[in-house]
């Protein structure tokens, strides 16, 4: 410790206390886990917001959070500084191929009557995923069926990235050539070097904030399919198998749920019957 603060006398250090405050808190609040090896990552995430406000030590920092009402804005900033947000276009893009062969033309046969397909993107980040899933929605459904997807994210901040839907031109080497033309508005002149999100596209998703270990249900569901991926890692068991529930319950009968691959979900797997690694059909009422 002594040579890595030497190395670099500016590492923020978190005392003991305020480690097991910090920790607890985003637990109580969103459900991720943070463990001691997440010592330091919490260190500099939350020191450029104590520097923000102008306190002198996380310990002032905990006390301006412990004395915060529940609907305090701090604590939503706190939030959006301890999740992690990575995510791609088509990331995993098995999942997306096996959406198109597999789960969509049995969605086309079952919903002939009702003509819309209802999805949920439940930690959708900053859009890309939701996007990805738009893309190949609307190309593998007929033309006449509703589409109406949900992103949502406990992280206000990559909410409002994924609501803008504008993005560096370098990251549409992530999408697939076939839907560039007709879902990617590509910049010219100031808005060169960006491409954006084609409006018929975008209309498709809403994007809510919602908790996923809350206990309120996203309005206008149940949902015909669930991508909950690349969140699951930082729950406990326990809260793994209290959100495996809640897929269960917000899905139809016939419904679909895609999880990460290096996820898994634990005791809430008895609820769904495995289709593919990762893929999962929700087992329904007898
Ligand atoms: C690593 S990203 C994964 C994004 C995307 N699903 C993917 O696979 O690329 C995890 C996201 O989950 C969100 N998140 C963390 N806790 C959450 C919670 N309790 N409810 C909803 N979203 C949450 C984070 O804000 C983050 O944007």
């Amino acid at each position: 410790v002594l040579a890595r603060l030497a190395s670099n006398p500016q590492e923020p250090s978190l005392g003991d206390e305020d480690f097991r405050f910090f920790a607890a808190l985003i637990g109580r609040l969103s459900g991720i886990s943070l463990t001691e090896k997440k010592r330091d990552l919490i260190a500099y995430r939350l020191k450029p917001q104590v520097d923000r406000l102008g306190l002198g030590s996380f310990a002032e920092y905990r006390q301006l959070l412990e004395t915060a009402a529940p609907n305090d804005p701090a604590l939503q900033t706190f939030i959006n500084l301890l999740t992690t947000n990575k995510t791609d276009f088509f990331r995993e893009p098995r999942h997306f191929e096996i959406l198109a062969e597999r789960v969509l033309p049995d969605l086309v046969r079952t919903r002939e009557r009702a003509r819309r397909v209802s999805v949920w993107c439940a930690a959708s980040s900053t859009g890309e995923e939701a996007y990805s899933l738009a893309m190949v929605l609307r190309r593998n459904l007929p033309a006449s069926f509703e589409l109406d997807i949900l992103a949502s994210d406990i992280d206000t901040d990559v909410l409002a990235h994924a609501r803008n839907g504008v993005y560096p031109a370098a990251r549409a080497a992530e999408i697939p050539e076939t839907y560039h033309g007709e879902y990617l508005r590509f910049g010219r002149d100031r808005a060169s070097g960006w491409f954006k999100i084609a409006d018929h596209l975008h209309q498709a998703i809403r994007f809510e904030r919602h908790n996923l270990v809350a206990s309120d249900a996203p309005a206008r569901q149940p949902f015909d399919i669930i991508f909950c991926r690349n969140i699951l890692i930082y729950f406990t068991p326990e809260t793994v198998q209290e959100v495996a529930r809640k897929m269960h319950r917000l899905l139809r009968d016939d419904g679909f749920l895609f999880i990460g691959h290096s996820e898994s979900l634990g005791t809430g797997q008895e609820l769904f019957r495995p289709m593919k690694s990762s893929v999962f059909a929700k087992i329904g009422k007898a």
